[in-house]
């Protein structure tokens, strides 16, 4: 600095922010969850994948054989919309006789929650009506919100949510954010009857249906109902993710749209981040290409199943009655409800200092919160943390009453 030019103050940037950013909070739940990073707490809490599944070896061969091949074409600026062979491979994978992707339909997107944000941006003008599950994925409400829409909850129960609850009132929505397969938080699959039911409905009420799948691939038993898109392709976009079955770091899921649709989100993705890393598509392509997933997907569906058994174990044989859970099918998390009246949020506090935790259901409902329902994970904790966990919560609980 020069000694003639003015001191440093700090400028007041709350003055600065936009209306936009002064409106997101932040999140008590994420404070007290801070310190589950501590390797002694045992953590229900995080949703992410279990790293023993992470394909190390085959992702760094990928990466060599991509770099030596065609280093420059992967160090480079590319396309929007994707890498075409990957594109290609992701057309066929979801392509059904019903309703088959082409190619051009699919958008490659630097993991599926860009792909919110970017629908988002192309779908909501402020007061838009915008129809959600009760409860559904924090991360899309956080995305969608910062278009200030006015979230309409639909119901659901253990099947999913409930299409005629759709009612009149949803007329003029927007889309039908959605979320079919072993859902976040609840690990619910949405009934099979009912997508069906769902698909006329959208028809009837003319609006959109956002499909958010990046847990279909996790059933245990390895089968899966249609996806919506199969049953209305016309008006459905279909959000896919490779972060479940191969990676989350390389940050690398896909879109899938009606033409008129893809192409504003591809003049927003422009706007956003130009493309995807060219050097994670074509290295996820080369794992992908020759079959990695045929067997990858059954190693992670056992693990979590077994993971998903130790956990509804551990809470028959250590949960006091009133307390109540789902058994899901696939995916990493369960639903549990409290007992009436009693507060998750004051359980975590509580069972932080006993170094176990999980996250309470309040921050997944756009509307109404249920203060007793809490999201368990098992997939990063080995069994006999599981149950050594739900033994500590159980006692909170029972304490508590
Ligand atoms: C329902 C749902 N949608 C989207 C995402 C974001 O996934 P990605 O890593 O593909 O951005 C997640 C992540 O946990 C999720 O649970």
């Amino acid at each position: 600095m020069r000694s003639d030019m003015t001191p440093l103050t700090p400028p007041d940037f709350e003055a600065f922010f936009s209306a936009r950013a002064s409106a997101i909070q932040s999140s008590a739940i994420r404070e007290i969850l801070k310190v589950t990073e501590r390797p002694e707490v045992i953590s229900f809490a995080g949703g992410l994948p279990a790293p023993e599944t992470f394909p190390v070896k085959q992702m760094k061969a990928a990466m060599d054989d991509v770099l030596t091949r065609c280093g420059k074409e992967a160090l480079q600026y590319s396309t929007t919309e994707g890498y075409a062979p990957l594109r290609a491979w992701i057309a066929e994978r979801n392509s059904t006789p019903e309703a088959p992707v082409h190619p051009d339909q699919v958008l490659m997107v630097s993991g599926s929650q860009q792909g919110l944000d970017l629908l988002a941006k192309v779908l909501i003008n402020p007061g838009d009506k915008v129809l959600v599950e009760t409860p559904t994925y924090l991360g899309a409400l956080q995305a969608f919100s910062l278009f200030e829409p006015r979230f309409v909850s639909i119901a659901s129960d253990d099947d999913g949510l409930l299409p005629e609850n759709i009612g009149e009132s949803s007329r003029g929505a927007k889309f039908l954010y959605c979320l079919p397969n072993f859902q976040n938080p609840t690990g619910r699959l949405l009934a099979e009857e009912r997508r069906y039911r769902l698909a006329e409905k959208a028809r009837a009420l003319n609006f959109l249906i956002l499909e958010d799948d990046p847990y279909g691939d996790l059933s245990y038993a390895g089968d899966k109902p249609p996806t919506i898109r199969s049953l209305a392709p016309e008006r459905t976009v279909y959000m896919g993710s490779f972060s479940k079955i191969l990676s989350q770091g390389i940050r690398l899921g896909y879109v899938i749209a009606p033409e008129a649709l893809r192409a504003k989100l591809v003049q927003a993705k422009q706007a956003t981040d130009l493309h995807t890393s060219t050097l994670a598509q074509m290295s996820a392509y080369q794992i992908v290409k020759d079959g990695f997933l045929n067997t990858h997907i059954p190693t992670i569906r056992r693990l979590y199943g077994a993971q998903c058994q130790a956990m509804l174990a551990a809470l028959s044989r250590h949960m006091p009655e009133g307390v109540s859970w789902n058994a899901p099918k696939g995916g990493m998390f369960l639903w549990a409800e409290l007992p009436k009246g009693m507060d998750a949020t004051a359980l975590l506090a509580k069972a932080v200092e006993n170094n176990v935790a999980f996250v309470p259901g309040m921050p997944f409902f756009a509307e109404n919160p249920s203060i007793e329902a809490l999201r368990l994970a098992f997939v990063t904790v080995p069994p006999p943390r599981i149950e050594e966990g739900i033994k500590r919560l159980a006692e909170l609980i029972r304490a508590s009453r």
